[in-house]
């Protein structure tokens, strides 16, 4: 029933790079199995990924992180645990290698669930969780095309258990208000899970993604008996109809059934479970 899938954000680049951000999103997800195939926890599967994912320097979370309107870099990340739905997020914090990391932190250790700024991180240094000089996270520029991409990263797991975790992080959308937060760490947005239905990571256009609740649509969705890989093209598509613009989710639903859609050009994924592996750039008929 373990299994894993997850993002490394949709929207177009150039087509040289189409495979290596689906090799790198097999990477991640081969590093989260290796977690679950060993009798590991949902959480700690959904993090390895998700960190992975923050290192490569092709997305836009963690190392490759956007730049806001004033050429700074502020990150968003969520993480949430679908057993008691507990969570942890931050949002506008300052330059760090793994947000991922200080998301786990509120979750496990703050009785709140979203902080936000410069003292998200300086809350987070008493766990030993500490910032990086910007120009750690900086990349050459992106080509002109590629402006558009929405490198966001994410993971989705369910584990021998049944427990569903999700896990979001993005430097959100380059040239953004330097007060911007995105859906990443708004619960129900762009990230959620409920072992009773399922998770879901999104990535897209984060304005549109609240707007709609993407992440809580898509698990509510599978609450009802929907296949995630329905659901995750329909309320997609829908996005796209309601509010213009494009977006991408990844689903896991209490079966451990999988979801991947997009109403964007592209959107790289891969899985990972016991009888199998898989990614790509898009989603293919059939899949
Ligand atoms: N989906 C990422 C963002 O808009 O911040």
């Amino acid at each position: 029933m373990s299994v894993i899938v997850v993002h490394g954000g949709a929207g177009d680049i150039k087509s040289h790079k189409r495979e290596a951000v689906a090799r790198a999103c097999a990477e991640a997800a081969a590093v989260g199995w290796q977690v679950l195939a060993g009798g590991g926890r949902a959480i700690d599967a959904v993090v390895a990924a998700v960190r992975w994912l923050e290192d490569c320097p092709l997305l836009n979370a963690g190392r490759g992180a956007c730049a806001d309107a004033n050429g700074d870099i502020t990150l968003d990340a969520a993480l949430m645990v679908g057993r008691d739905l507990s969570a942890g997020a931050v949002g506008n914090v300052p330059p760090l290698r793994h947000p991922i990391d200080l998301a786990r932190a509120v979750l496990e250790r703050s009785p709140h669930v979203l902080l936000v700024g410069p003292g998200a991180l300086e809350w987070g240094r008493q766990f030993g969780i500490e910032g990086c000089p910007a120009d750690d996270l900086r990349v050459p520029a992106d080509e002109p095309a590629e402006e558009k991409a929405h490198d966001t990263v994410g993971a989705v797991a369910i584990d021998d258990e049944g427990v569903v975790v999700a896990g979001t992080s993005t430097g959100g959308v380059r040239g953004k208000h330097p007060a911007r937060v995105g859906d990443s760490p708004l619960l129900g947005c762009g990230t959620y899970a409920d072992d009773e239905a399922g998770g879901a990571s999104a990535t897209g256009t984060g304005e549109l993604i609240m707007r709609v609740t993407l992440a809580r649509a898509c698990v509510d969705a599978m609450r009802a008996g929907e296949h995630p890989m329905d659901a995750a093209r329909r309320l997609t598509d829908d996005l796209h109809r309601r509010v213009g613009g494009g977006a991408g989710v990844i689903l896991v639903d209490r079966h451990g059934r999988v979801g991947v859609g997009h109403s964007t050009l592209g959107m790289s994924w891969a899985w990972h479970r016991a009888d199998g592996a898989a990614c790509g750039w898009q989603v293919p008929a059939g899949e």
